[in-house]
């Protein structure tokens, strides 16, 4: 996938396999987006994982509480797929027996981006809010080089 010098960036949908990243210029710096074709809705959200940098794109994409989210291959975080929230599992009482656990979201963590589809064509277009987004961290050059470098974990053998 090349880069594009502009803010808005658009594909063709047969390009997009489960997972698909984009890495869009900016006039004043870059911005890695991922774009996610699950079950035949389209995302995309910063792909570097707000929590210290993860690659998302070689993360899993499950359901969680009825939400779709993808799991961050470093530390397991759950992002969900629409908003960016995390998801994590809370308990009231942790001497409980047997322990009752249930779904609980820290805010939006993980900037998403509008992405929609034209016939055929997929468009992104940046999420440039100006409230400060904790995935913004990962944004910067330094970690682009670093991601850009990286190679998939083995999976382990089953
Ligand atoms: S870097 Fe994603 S969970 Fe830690």
């Amino acid at each position: 996938v090349g880069e594009k010098r502009m803010s808005n960036y658009k594909c063709t949908k047969r390009i997009l396999t489960r997972l698909f990243t984009v890495f869009i210029n900016l006039v004043n710096g870059c911005r890695d987006v991922l774009v996610v074709h699950h079950q035949g809705q389209l995302y995309a959200m910063d792909v570097r994982c707000y929590h210290s940098g993860g690659a998302l794109q070689y993360g899993d994409i499950e359901e969680f509480n009825g939400r779709l989210c993808i799991v961050c291959p470093w530390h397991k975080y759950k992002i969900t797929l629409a908003e960016g929230e995390s998801l994590y599992q809370a308990v009231d009482d942790p001497t409980a027996k047997p322990l009752r656990t249930y779904w609980r979201s820290k805010g939006v963590k993980q900037r998403v981006h509008k992405v929609t589809e034209v016939n055929g064509d997929v468009y992104v277009m940046l999420n440039d809010s100006g409230e400060a987004i904790e995935s913004d961290v990962y944004q910067t050059e330094k970690y682009r080089r670093a991601s850009l470098k990286a190679k998939p974990k083995a999976k382990p053998k089953t």
